[in-house]
């Protein structure tokens, strides 16, 4: 974030309190005004586990748990020996209680025909007999509870399918979001020791096809190569682009065509793994974030209904734009929405295509009533003019979120007044792949809203900002920002490394969960976050460690030694700065440049190609050999020259020039 930003937070004042006739038109409120929410929140810190277990009533439990809570610093054990099924809670609870006939995925695909874009509705009953057919034939391939299964697939109703078999049969689920490079598949499947993969011919983007499976075959060949070969590949004709074939293919539709439809939830443990999610930390390795399955189901399904005030039987429909690969998509479409009976919409595509309403377009159409974005994509849509969504109807819209970043004031008016019409309030939610699900954020009939700021923490979230040794700091001075008790959806640790988990979140305050962030809390408690405190850059929302792009860079001919910072970026809100050394023979170019852009692209995906890259005679480094990251990142800031030419620099004089400042 940049320091222009944290001014602007600074000073940031308005006040929006909730509207008055908001309670009745999301159906009630659960919490109804601020006395409410300080009330339940007082209960639920002094009491968690009664709190937590009231609420975990409200699912079907094969065996009750005999302990709400198991806590022993760094490992927390939520529903000890309750068993469960999460795709059942989801799923067929819904169809059990007489709901089968109801809408519970609306999907829209990118491509518009004649008659407009394609459009599906499946009910609770579709998706019980859908999960159960690809359950079982899961289960033909060999997939046995505890087995990890990847999935790499478009925005389709059947990537929701799929994650929801695999949690039916107990198979825990990797999903590797679709806009990633072949590499990140290899290592992500290589450390879970996934056998099978779930994907599609192709997926649409922006009127592109994005050829899913043929970057399944060339991960699929190096991991070959590393011993770590594939079984089986899984591939559903979403695009009907040409695929090579190989003997561990098998179309979807063959395997499901002669599948049973019955195929009964698996009962689970509260502690058995539902998932992995690989994140960036500031390693070049990303972390294998684990979710086990009661708490994080009934932290996801809370939170939703609570942050987002979802009423069955209300006439609601909640979109979330999030793609299913990052775990906004996990908790906030698929695993915290389906229990609350409220229709999730899903939409296949780009925001641009094919023009810059196509959101509006969709908000109209299905007159969605919960919209949940991100910064980055509010900064597009302010960029692209208010005309696209002045054409649509928008008055459907209640409830506006924000997820992912900081957003700032300016967007967040914009948001507020243009997209929600001055009506609706911004839940902006505060939370991380780590903690499963929302852990600061307004409750939107309860929360006086200040732009800017995530506002107060959920139910039995114990959020603080401490100094080095865990002392709470005083209001408005910047700290870290800390967890200090467990709550029920937070990570089970790091797959395959305990010694990375334990550094990672539980070893620099110590007994305190590190989120990595750094806020402050101003003197009415609210919360503001002010970015990261470690090596990972938040790049249109998502998480990026510039190591991992660092990676990338070096392992390019050409480069020797490469630094990679954020720098501020009007839309992403950071971008990619990478300052590159290059070896013997090899001439600063233009050409060059884009080759090395277009390298970061493939080794990693899009999100992380660089925005900048400036080639230098040398990096700029400390007497000890640490790189001087703060210069650098002055440097892309454009505290110095901004320009963006070829020519070769010499940064090491700087660095000399700052040293003998200091
Ligand atoms: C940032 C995404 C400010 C933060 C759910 C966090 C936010 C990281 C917000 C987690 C927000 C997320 N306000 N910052 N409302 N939401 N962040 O794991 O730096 O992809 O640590 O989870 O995003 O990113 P992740």
């Amino acid at each position: 974030m940049t320091s222009a930003n944290i001014e602007s937070l600074l000073h940031e004042n308005r006040l929006f309190e909730p509207a008055a006739t908001l309670s009745k038109a999301l159906g009630g409120a659960y919490v109804k005004n601020a006395a409410d929410y300080r009330r339940r929140y007082q209960r639920s810190i002094e009491d968690p586990e009664t709190f937590w277990a009231e609420i975990a009533k409200g699912f079907d439990w094969f065996r009750p748990w005999t302990k709400v809570l198991d806590w022993k610093v760094p490992d927390a054990q939520w529903f000890v020996g309750g068993k469960t099924n999460v795709c059942h809670n989801c799923v067929d609870r819904q169809v059990l209680q007489g709901h089968g006939h109801e809408v519970a995925i609306i999907w829209e695909g990118e491509p518009s025909g004649a008659n407009g874009p394609e459009i599906r509705h499946l009910s609770y009953r579709d998706l019980q007999r859908e999960t159960s057919k690809l359950a079982n034939a899961l289960k033909a391939l060999g997939v046995r509870k505890g087995d990890v299964v990847t999935i790499y697939m478009g925005m389709v109703p059947e990537l929701a399918i799929a994650m929801l078999a695999c949690a039916r049969i107990g198979a825990a689920h990797s999903v590797i979001f679709g806009g990633f490079a072949a590499a990140a598949i290899v290592d992500r499947v290589q450390d879970a020791q996934s056998k099978v993969i779930l994907t599609c011919d192709g997926a649409w983007r922006r009127g592109q096809v994005v050829p899913l499976k043929d970057n399944v075959d060339a991960a699929c060949e190096t991991l070959a190569a590393n011993h770590a070969a594939v079984e089986h590949v899984v591939v559903l004709r979403r695009v009907g682009n040409a695929v090579k074939w190989h003997p561990r293919d098998h179309w979807w539709h063959d395997l499901t065509l002669t599948a049973s439809d019955a195929c009964p939830p698996e009962w689970c443990d509260a502690e058995d793994l539902l998932f992995l999610l690989y994140t960036s930390g500031s390693t070049g390795k990303p972390k294998g974030i684990r979710h086990t399955t009661g708490g994080y189901m009934v932290y996801t399904a809370a939170t939703a209904k609570e942050v987002f005030n979802l009423v069955p039987g209300a006439h609601q429909v909640y979109w979330c734009t999030a793609d299913c690969g990052w775990v906004t998509g996990h908790s906030y479409i698929v695993y915290g929405i389906l229990p609350n009976r409220v229709p999730t919409l899903m939409y296949e595509g780009a925001p641009n295509a094919p023009k810059e309403d196509r959101f509006w377009e969709i908000v109209a159409r299905h007159r969605v009533t919960h919209f949940y974005t991100a910064p980055t994509a509010i900064r597009a849509f302010m960029k692209w003019g208010d005309e696209h969504p002045k054409r649509h109807d928008l008055s459907s819209l209640k409830v506006l979120g924000s997820v992912g970043e900081p957003i700032n004031p300016e967007a967040w008016i914009w948001y507020h007044d243009t997209i929600g019409g001055g009506r609706c309030p911004i839940v902006d939610t505060w939370w991380q792949t780590e903690t499963g699900g929302h852990m600061i954020t307004p409750l939107p009939c309860a929360t006086p809203l200040v732009p800017g700021s995530c506002t107060h923490p959920f139910f039995g979230i114990d959020a603080a900002i401490v100094n080095e040794n865990g002392e709470e700091q005083p209001a408005n001075a910047g700290g870290l920002l800390v967890i200090r008790k467990p709550w029920p959806a937070m990570l089970r640790g790091i797959h395959g490394d305990r010694q990375r988990y334990i550094d990672t979140y539980w070893s620099r305050v110590p007994g305190m969960y590190l989120a990595g962030d750094g806020a402050r809390r101003d003197e009415r408690g609210y919360f503001w976050i002010m970015g990261r405190i470690d090596d990972v850059i938040n790049v249109s929302g998502h998480r990026l460690g510039t190591m991992e792009v660092e990676s990338a860079l070096v392992a390019h001919d050409a480069v020797v030694e490469a630094a990679v910072v954020g720098m501020p970026h009007e839309i992403k809100g950071t971008g990619v700065a990478a300052f590159v050394t290059l070896g013997p023979g090899h001439e600063a170019s233009d050409a060059l440049r884009k080759s090395l852009m277009e390298h970061v692209t493939k080794e990693i995906g899009a999100i992380a190609r660089p925005d900048m890259i400036r080639f230098t005679q040398a990096l700029p480094k400390t007497r000890s050999g640490k790189i001087m990251r703060r210069l650098l990142r002055d440097i892309a800031a454009g505290k110095e020259s901004r320009q963006d030419t070829t020519t070769l620099e010499d940064y090491t004089v700087l660095a000399k020039l700052r040293e003998s400042d200091e």
